[in-house]
């Protein structure tokens, strides 16, 4: 039997059910929509609608519907379209006609809303810790990269020498911004909607904001044609997982080049690598690669949703049940490629002989040379003419480059020195620059603001769990 029998005589048609049932995937919300039933029967209980053995028998029912979800001993029905229908069947079955009063003042339209706030709540928290399980990662080998160098690129082309630990804090850097956004999205979605109804509200005494403080939401929706409509949060969500995607695709490009035989700069674990079933000597970067390549699909989770809402009307329309998928989806990627790259960054061997001297070739150090000169009181752009003057002549004539430094007037012996290997990245002396005292600095602040993150989440965490 559908929830609107009463309106529609007979039942609804077999195709109709199986192009509209999302119960295949909204069973996501089971917990959620119990934990919002139980705040709305709390309210109904404080605003009189129910009297308290009614409240007790509609929780004591709900609680059972958890265990039988928990045990897998809860049979679904063809009927059953969603789990929020599902899970009123079954309170129903348990409880009698009490069973038939959850539903009161109640719409699935405020009741959905608020389960996805409830899971969009969770979720974001848990990939803000899984993020933070990924800069400690990034923070452990920077820490113990001790003096390890390597180019840095601009166009993949050899720019200047780097730190090998300030080039994992760009990435973990990179990351906190993901933690910001994140947790000012769980900010910004911590509103109840329950309460809404349908779109109008209730001509019944219902207790919006007491059900809103019950569920841990910091406040109750102001408007309720907004609260049943508004899936903004849900966008907020993917965006951010979209861009966190981004930046781990990033860092995935680097392994897939780091690890060919032709940078050579890091070895893969092998169980964090896999084989070819053809080519014996293979060992491949499959981790990367699939975080690059589902970055992909977490963008179309992103743009599919806005595409969605674009053009709807108030209030809801049942267009808006295609937000989870796409949602729950990019979660479940995220949280996955956040925990395998952790793996393959905590286990992999980085070749430091192979970095420095691909950071020693002379030519690296150019402009520390057309620096040096500006110290001596040449203007930079005549020093960069000079300097870039000589690495051309030593490329046309095969002269090393430390012979013409040597031999020039403006240069000489002092000037060769910073051609050393080890020595360019070490005059990078500049606030947040590469060099060893900078990134000495930015550790500290590092290691401070992971700290302060990693208690924004515990600690927002901790509120959203109340509920
Ligand atoms: N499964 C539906 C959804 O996720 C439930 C809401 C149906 N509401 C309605 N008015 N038909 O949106």
């Amino acid at each position: 039997m559908t929830l609107w029998h009463g309106r529609l005589g007979g039942g609804t048609a077999d195709e109709v059910m199986a192009f509209s049932v999302s119960l295949h995937y909204d069973r996501h919300l089971a917990t959620d929509d119990l934990v919002g039933s139980r705040a709305h029967v709390r309210g109904l209980g404080r605003g009189g609608i129910l009297d308290e053995e009614e409240v007790a028998t509609l929780l004591a029912a709900l609680d059972q519907v958890e265990r039988e979800l928990a045990a897998d001993t809860f049979k679904f029905v063809p009927d059953d379209e969603d789990i929020h229908t599902a899970v009123e069947r079954r309170v129903t079955e348990i409880a009698g006609d009490v069973g038939a009063k959850l539903h009161t003042g109640r719409s699935r339209n405020d009741q959905v809303a608020t389960d996805l706030r409830l899971y969009t709540k969770r979720a974001v928290f848990g990939i803000a810790s899984d993020v933070i399980g990924l800069q400690d990662v990034l923070l452990a080998r920077a820490q113990e990269a001790d003096g390890v160098y390597l180019p840095g690129y601009t166009h993949l082309q050899r720019a200047q020498p780097v730190l090998l630990s300030h080039h994992l804090l760009a990435h973990g850097w990179a990351l906190s911004r993901d933690v910001d956004r994140l947790i000012a999205t769980a900010c910004r979605l911590d509103v109840s909607p329950l309460g809404a109804g349908a779109l109008a509200g209730s001509s019944l005494p219902l207790d919006p904001d007491g059900v809103a403080e019950d569920l841990g939401f910091s406040a109750r929706f102001e408007n309720s044609l907004d609260a049943v409509s508004d899936r903004d949060f849900v966008a907020e969500t993917l965006f951010d997982l979209a861009l966190l995607g981004i930046h781990l695709s990033r860092i995935g490009e680097e392994l897939v080049v780091w690890s060919t035989e032709e940078f050579g700069f890091a070895v893969l674990d092998d169980a964090f690598a896999t084989g070819s079933s053809m080519l014996p000597q293979k060992k491949n970067p499959d981790v990367a690669e699939l975080t690059r390549g589902k970055t992909g699909r977490l963008i179309g989770n992103l743009t599919g949703l806005l595409v969605t809402l674009k053009g709807l009307p108030l209030s809801y329309n049942r267009d808006l049940q295609e937000d989870k998928e796409p949602l729950f989806d990019s979660v479940d990627q995220v949280h996955l490629a956040l925990v395998a790259m952790a793996g393959v960054l905590r286990t992999l061997t980085f070749n430091a002989q192979r970095m420095q001297a691909a950071a020693d070739g002379p030519a690296v150090a150019a402009v520390d040379l057309a620096e040096w000169l500006v110290e001596q009181g040449m203007p930079f752009r005549q020093a960069h003419s000079v300097i870039g003057g000589l690495v051309r002549d030593s490329l046309e004539r095969h002269v090393p480059l430390g012979e013409l430094v040597e031999a020039h007037p403006a240069l000489g012996a002092d000037a060769v020195a910073l051609l050393e290997p080890g020595v360019a990245v070490t005059r990078r002396t500049t606030p947040g620059g590469a060099g060893p005292v900078a990134v000495a600095a930015q550790m500290e602040r590092f290691v401070l603001r992971l700290q302060a993150d990693k208690s924004r989440v515990t600690v927002s965490e901790s509120g959203a769990s109340s509920a």
